[in-house]
């Protein structure tokens, strides 16, 4: 690509890939209160993508809406290859199981082992009934959750029951259920919430690393805004249900984001 823009896109941090992500008029109305308003945005492949907004803004709906927890009011949105809001039950299931989802508060089953609970993940790709997950040989069912603790750096506590692990830890075990799923879409809603800051920063490395070596996309929230800056490609600001803030995070620095929170109309 030799136009300025590209050129300039370039420069900044972005190169252009195909779209993961593309939302056109995205609208949420909870009771007639408006949440989220008309939004239009596209994300690239295999990179990651902060959301950021006071509480309130709308993070979590949109994040909802993508994967039809809550059902989008008006809109469209095409997400690996699917038209999203066309999906019937089955094909919606088949679409999410493409997508891992990483929440504050993590369900995990706290009275068996983070090896257990891994394996478990395995069910959110199978979109038949539950006997198929029961007719996959255990043994391979199990070397692929060992994998995915590994991948987490949790392999030495395979065995150990989920509530006697860490906070840290066991957002760590939910990452490796997710990872289950092999998934090639991630959406972390405060993953590094409730978490001391060094855990919070291992927790987002450990995302932005299967974006970077997996190649997986990664839509994300955080409210520290030192993750925003040092673990996403892109920041995308909501204010009210609207984008005020769309920008390469290597364009970005903390006053600006602060100056965004403070006058969100004006960044
Ligand atoms: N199920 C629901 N029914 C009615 N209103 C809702 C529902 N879920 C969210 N809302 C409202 O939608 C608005 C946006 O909420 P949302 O959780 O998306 O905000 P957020 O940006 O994620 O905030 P936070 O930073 O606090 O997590 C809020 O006013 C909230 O009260
Ligand atoms: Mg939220």
């Amino acid at each position: 690509m030799n136009t300025p823009l590209a050129h300039a896109v370039e420069e900044a941090g972005v190169t252009a890939l195909a779209p993961v992500l593309s939302v056109s008029g995205l609208a949420k109305s909870y009771d007639g209160r408006v949440i989220l308003q008309s939004l239009t945005f596209a994300l690239s492949e295999r990179q990651s993508t902060a959301l950021i907004g006071a509480n309130g803004s709308g993070k979590s709906t949109l994040l909802k809406c993508l994967v039809r927890l809550t059902e989008p009011t008006a809109g469209r949105i095409d997400m690996l290859g699917q038209d999203v809001r066309a999906l019937g039950p089955n094909e919606l299931r088949r679409f999410r199981a493409q997508v891992g989802i990483v929440w504050q508060r993590h369900n995990l089953v706290p009275r068996i082992s983070a090896l257990s609970n891994v394996v478990h993940g395995v069910q959110a790709r199978m979109s038949g009934p539950r006997s198929w997950f029961q007719a996959l040989a255990p043994a391979t069912v199990r070397a692929e959750a060992m994998s995915c603790l590994e991948r987490v750096g949790l392999a030495d506590r395979a065995m150990t029951r989920v509530d006697s692990l860490s906070g840290g830890q066991q957002q760590r075990v939910a990452i490796a259920r997710m990872l289950m799923q092999r998934p090639a879409f991630i959406l972390a809603d405060e993953p590094d919430a409730s978490l001391d800051p060094q855990t919070g920063e291992e927790v987002m490395a450990l995302l932005l690393g299967l974006v970077r070596q997996d190649g997986l996309s990664l839509l994300m929230i955080s409210h520290r805004l030192e993750h925003t800056l040092r673990f996403s490609d892109r920041i995308l600001g909501l204010t009210q249900g609207r984008i005020t803030l769309d920008q390469p995070t290597a364009l970005a620095n903390v006053t600006d984001l602060r100056r965004f929170f403070e006058h969100p109309e004006t960044p």
